[in-house]
């Protein structure tokens, strides 16, 4: 019997101390390791964010006297952004003075006591609203400077279709995913009255607030985070071929294209609504130009596209009615946000939808099967 006992108790540890490190290895998963301040520098320093060269930071350097305005400087400086924080010891949530030039958005403008503590953000439309701590910072400079409100002030008491010289195209500024992101919440489109909005697209929870899916020093995306969910993706450029169970708003009778697919479509429809609204009814061609200040032109020759002698500050287009300024400034807005499709691709879509609508009732556009999402 006796010489059986020793194997025994040999195999019974050897199996204990496996159960042991088994045990271990579910209970106490490897510590995650944080990147290393090279690597969270070193990202920075890649982002646009870092970017000294940047028009966004060197837009006022020639200017006299040089200063960012303190209407601009709570995104464009970091002077500004602390101003408007009230870390510089001002009023919280203004910006009270102008600000030097010469700075980025630093590490400091996101990392300093009042930027770690913020839990509201306030939007153009007067909306504030508390945003979880990841994304406040970023929301309060990707939100535009314009929204709803301001479309409706400067058309208010005007005839719909009678050209005033009281209006300009209004801007809603550039990467404005944030407020796109809250979508009705923070009104930054035009929205037509009688309908109801999107508010803030909820995606998965664990990919809801911005540095979920930007990383927020790079501000990239790695799409192989992504991939786990959305199987079609393997490099950046399948992002927008994402798509879930959403209907063919469209109506170009394609359901496998992404959801950008569909945003795309809208969007050039609306802009065939454009110009022909601005050709019938204003007798007044109007071309777009995405990279050229102030975007619209007076199509002089008529042939609907932009040539170079029309793109030019003095051909600016000038016959704007109360039709024409909400449906471009809806136009306008989704090219500003290049992650529409994703921030809150049903909002644009409903805005794009709405607008379409609007123009097709004093011109003819063939709206069939264009489907509004719930
Ligand atoms: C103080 C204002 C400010 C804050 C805060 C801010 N941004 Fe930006 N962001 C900018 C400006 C200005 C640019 C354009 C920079 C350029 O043109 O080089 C920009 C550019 C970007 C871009 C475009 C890609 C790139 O790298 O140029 C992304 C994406 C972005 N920011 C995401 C974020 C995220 C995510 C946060 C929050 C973690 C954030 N931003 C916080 C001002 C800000
Ligand atoms: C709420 C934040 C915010 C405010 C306020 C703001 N901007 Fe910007 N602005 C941005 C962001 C974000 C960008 C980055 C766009 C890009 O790089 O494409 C930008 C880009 C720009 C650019 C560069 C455009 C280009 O094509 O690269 C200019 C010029 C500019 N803004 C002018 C102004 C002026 C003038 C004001 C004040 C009247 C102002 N901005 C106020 C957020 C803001
Ligand atoms: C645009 C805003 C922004 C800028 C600029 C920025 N950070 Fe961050 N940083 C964040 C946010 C937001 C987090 C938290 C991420 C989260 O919780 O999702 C963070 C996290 C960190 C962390 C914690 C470790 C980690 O990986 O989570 C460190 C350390 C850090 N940042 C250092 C820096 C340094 C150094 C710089 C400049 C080189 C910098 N940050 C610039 C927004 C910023
Ligand atoms: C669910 C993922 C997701 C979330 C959450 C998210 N974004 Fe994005 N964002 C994207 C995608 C996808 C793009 C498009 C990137 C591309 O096509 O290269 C994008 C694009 C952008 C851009 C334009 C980048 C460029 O290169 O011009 C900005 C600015 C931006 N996001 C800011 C934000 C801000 C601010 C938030 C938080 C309010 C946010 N994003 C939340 C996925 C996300
Ligand atoms: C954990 C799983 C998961 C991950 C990770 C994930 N998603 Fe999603 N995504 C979903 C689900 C579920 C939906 C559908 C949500 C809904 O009902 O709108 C969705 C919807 C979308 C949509 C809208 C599709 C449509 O037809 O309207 C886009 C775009 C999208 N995700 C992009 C991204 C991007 C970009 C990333 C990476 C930054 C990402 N997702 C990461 C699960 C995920």
């Amino acid at each position: 019997m006796k010489k059986f006992v020793w194997p025994l108790l040999v195999i019974f540890f050897l199996l204990g101390g496996l159960a042991v490190l088994l045990i271990g290895k579910v209970a106490l998963p490897p510590e995650p390791r944080p990147e290393t301040v090279e690597e969270i520098s070193n990202n920075w320093f890649d982002s646009g964010h870092s970017d000294f060269t940047a028009e966004a930071f060197v837009h006022w350097d020639e200017d006299e006297p040089s200063v960012v305005p303190a209407n601009c400087a709570k995104c464009h400086s970091a002077y500004g952004y602390l101003d408007y924080l009230g870390q510089d010891g001002t009023t919280v949530n203004v910006v009270d003075s102008n600000a030097q030039t010469g700075s980025v958005v630093t590490c400091y403008t996101c990392h300093n006591p009042a930027a770690q503590a913020k839990t509201t953000a306030l939007f153009p439309s007067g909306v504030e609203l508390s945003v979880p701590s990841q994304s406040t910072n970023c929301v309060e400079c990707h939100q535009g400077t314009m929204s709803r409100v301001n479309v409706e002030n400067a058309v208010a008491g005007l005839q719909e279709d009678e050209v005033s010289e009281e209006l300009s195209f209004i801007n809603v500024h550039y990467k404005i995913g944030g407020a796109v992101r809250y979508g009705s919440e923070v009104q930054v489109g035009y929205e037509y009255p009688g309908q109801t909005y999107a508010g803030f697209y909820e995606h998965v929870n664990s990919y809801q607030q911005c540095t979920d899916c930007h990383n927020p020093h790079s501000t990239e995306i790695d799409p192989q985070e992504c991939a786990v969910c959305h199987s079609q993706v393997s490099d950046l450029a399948d992002l927008s071929s994402i798509r879930m169970e959403s209907p063919d708003y469209d109506g170009d009778g394609d359901k496998s294209e992404g959801i950008s697919g569909e945003v795309d479509t809208l969007h050039d429809l609306l802009y065939e609504g454009i110009q022909q609204y601005a050709s019938e009814v204003l007798d007044a061609p109007i071309i777009y130009s995405s990279t050229t200040f102030p975007y619209w032109f007076a199509d002089t020759n008529g042939d609907g596209q932009g040539g170079e002698d029309e793109l030019t500050f003095g051909n600016s287009y000038a016959n704007w009615s109360p039709r024409l300024l909400k449906a471009t400034y809806n136009y306008h807005l989704v090219v500003k946000d290049p992650g529409g499709y994703m921030h809150n691709g049903s909002y644009l879509i409903q805005i794009m939808h709405d607008t379409i609508n609007d123009l097709a009732s004093v011109v003819s556009l063939d709206t069939s099967g264009l489907i509004r999402p719930e």
